[in-house]
């Protein structure tokens, strides 16, 4: 088993590591020069639907969330997400105009697999974002895309992730270019942007250092917020999300203009507050809300490539020219800091206390 960690202490850190790797597989054959292909989903799979509704658990669920904003930025369909354990118990209305996507890295979470169901014997068309093919819900699903990101080992899910996000995202311009609400200017920047994913997902040595000093003192942390708006409003869950699993630490994500309700109370030296602060999207708004936590002396962490001067600690991200590539830098940053806090408290990253790697029974 060692072996295949090629020397890498812990497989999550070699899954993190890949990331670059497979979703260039996972890109391959599906980006043309102007258009994506889905040549293994329904032609028809768009026709007549009004809406998508999203249904995961856990890591999953961030991925549809972040996914809710490219479909209506991008592709001007309504996109609402639920956690499937949510859903399945609130006698859900389910409209036939409306597409059920579920995303699951292993195709067997009960919750997921239960709104599956219950979505198709509602007759709604339905498509499953899977990593492993056969599955109990690709069995299911009329619509599979694999998500390619080869056998995720680490219970906390890193490269099923960005594959799941990078797979939605380019849905997102599939169905906007079917709906022919995407300009042809505009589709071709977003696809040379998901083109340099893999650059962004490759993982710096100084970047990787910087994670590895820092945890030396967030490892004494009591809490965290982790904050961002839009897309990076998921990524601050999902960032908050990594460092409960393998660190048992308290951490929360949140979105970064709702802080002033309620939240900023908690303000103080002894929060940590970790703030994703993109260059391309929303940043002046951001840098207030940061401010005002760092008025109310709470320790940041800005992770930008701006500098950012009221800042006690910052992890510089490359400067790019598109919120997605600065969200997948972020992503890195946010799975390298909490495994480094993990690994530095003497936990067992890859098979952390109380959870499984898929959640098969209710
Ligand atoms: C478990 C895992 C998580 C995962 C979630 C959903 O709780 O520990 O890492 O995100 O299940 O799994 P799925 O296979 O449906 O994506």
């Amino acid at each position: 088993q060692f072996a295949q960690k090629d020397g890498f202490r812990f497989f999550m850190e070699k899954e993190i590591y890949e990331q670059s790797d497979v979703v260039s597989d996972c890109m391959l054959g599906r980006l043309k020069d102007e258009e994506i292909l889905f040549d293994e989903i329904d032609k028809s799979l768009i026709d007549g639907i009004n809406e998508i509704k999203i249904c995961a658990c856990g890591t999953s669920y961030h991925a549809g969330l972040t996914s809710s904003y490219l479909f209506e930025r991008l592709a001007k369909v309504k996109c609402n997400v639920e956690i499937a354990s949510e859903f399945r118990y609130k006698e859900p209305l389910l409209t036939k105009d409306t597409l059920f996507i579920v995303i699951s890295q292993s195709g067997e979470t009960a919750d997921t697999l239960e709104a599956l169901k219950m979505a198709k014997n509602a007759g709604l068309k339905s498509l499953v974002i899977c990593n492993v093919d056969n599955s109990s819900m690709t069995r299911t699903a009329n619509n599979t895309i694999l998500t390619r990101a080869g056998i995720e080992k680490g219970v906390a899910s890193t490269k099923a992730f960005s594959t799941q996000t990078v797979v939605l995202w380019m849905l997102a311009l599939y169905f906007a270019k079917a709906k022919n609400v995407i300009s042809k200017e505009k589709l071709q920047s977003e696809i040379h942007a998901l083109r340099e994913v893999p650059k962004s997902l490759k993982v710096l040595d100084k970047v990787h250092e910087k994670a590895r000093r820092l945890s030396k003192r967030y490892l004494h942390g009591h809490g965290f917020f982790f904050i961002g708006r839009d897309v990076f409003f998921p990524l601050a869950l999902e960032g908050a999300l990594k460092l409960k699993e393998i660190s048992y630490l308290h951490a929360e994500g949140y979105p970064a203009g709702e802080m002033k309700h309620g939240p900023i109370a908690l303000a103080d030296p002894e929060l940590f507050t970790i703030a994703l602060m993109p260059e391309n999207l929303l940043y002046d708004k951001i840098k207030s809300n940061v401010e005002e936590l760092s008025a109310r002396d709470s320790t940041i962490c800005a992770i930008s490539p701006l500098d950012f001067e009221l800042a006690d600690d910052f992890i510089k991200t490359c400067k790019t020219d598109h919120y997605m590539l600065e969200f997948f830098e972020m992503l890195v940053v946010l799975q390298l800091l909490s495994m480094e806090i993990s690994i530095r408290l003497g936990n067992d990253v890859d098979m952390p206390r109380n959870l499984a790697k898929s959640v098969t029974v209710e």
